[in-house]
């Protein structure tokens, strides 16, 4: 297997190796984990994809998530992202699917917004359109890095709100249904994901976040988009431009994505997995303690 780097100091591509071997090999597993746990962000070219290769590679890293409410493929292991309607043809710009297309191409990471946070979500390319449509990713390992010791270490004591009506309210008000609101109330997590591998902090942000704990709401807005913008800052990022039979994992607890604008005429439909993070991932340090266990 050769790692080939891809990006301004993470992203790297893995030649040598496929997801069938990952899928199907211990040392070929042990061999991606370890490049995962380092670079972050993994591509994988002229993989022959098929939703069961998929599923069967993405449950070496963990236990799948299973698709929310309100997103194309609920209640599998799949989420659909998809501008295609029922009927084959491209949707309106207007259209939801169309709109929360919008609300992927704000920096974030997956799941923030969800009771059990991800370690890693994989995309597959099906369909690309002809310009466009790129993922871009930036390291918050790297971010967090840049910060000077005094705010990194204030940032690993300090515990942020994310909600998934924020992240979607910013395209439009109604954007995240009532329904996804009761299954999705907001969560509270710590602002900075240690890797329990490496010991190499990360940034813990995206656009799900919205207040700070124990910050007026002004002030925590403030700090929110300092450090976004901090982390997202021009030439710190790696541009993913698809090819069929790319497959891309990264590490949610370690960088922020966004999807890139495509025409709108352009059909694009790309399948992602995503895997929960657990307690060796280092999930059990990232809730607020309660006052009790304090005491
Ligand atoms: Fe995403």
């Amino acid at each position: 297997m050769d790692v080939v780097p891809l990006g301004p100091g993470f992203a790297a591509e893995l030649r040598g190796v496929t997801l069938a071997d990952v899928a199907s090999n211990d040392a070929a597993y042990a061999a991606a984990r370890a490049a995962f746990e380092e670079h972050s962000v993994l591509v994988f070219r002229g993989q022959d994809v098929t939703d069961e290769l998929q599923l069967a590679f993405s449950r070496r890293f963990g236990p799948p998530e299973v698709t929310k409410v309100g997103s194309q493929g609920t209640g599998s292991h799949f989420v659909i992202l998809s501008t295609i309607g029922p009927d084959g043809t491209v949707v309106p710009s207007d259209h939801r699917q169309a709109m929360r297309a919008k609300a992927n191409q704000l920096w974030h990471t997956d799941s923030s917004f969800k009771r059990v946070p991800a370690l890693t979500s994989i995309l597959s390319a099906r369909i690309i359109p002809a310009q466009g449509g790129e993922t871009e990713y930036v390291s918050t390992r790297l971010a967090f890095e840049r910060l000077d010791a005094g705010l990194q270490k204030r940032l690993a004591n300090s515990f942020a709100w994310h909600d998934y009506a924020h992240s979607r309210g910013q395209i439009a008000a109604d954007l995240a249904s009532p329904e996804e609101r009761a299954a999705l109330p907001p969560q509270c997590w710590r602002m900075v994901w240690k890797n329990p591998v490496n010991g190499r902090g990360a940034i813990y942000l995206a656009s799900h976040a919205y207040a700070v704990e124990g910050m007026d709401a002004a002030a925590g807005k403030k700090l929110i988009d300092e450090l976004m913008a901090a982390a997202t800052a021009p030439g710190t990022s790696y541009l993913h431009q698809w090819q069929k039979g790319d497959v891309v994992m990264w590490d949610n607890r370690a960088t922020m994505h966004r999807g890139r604008p495509w025409p709108a005429h352009d059909a694009r439909l790309m399948v992602r997995t995503t895997i929960s993070a657990t307690e060796a991932d280092g999930v059990g340090t990232m809730p607020m303690p309660s006052p009790q266990a304090a005491e």
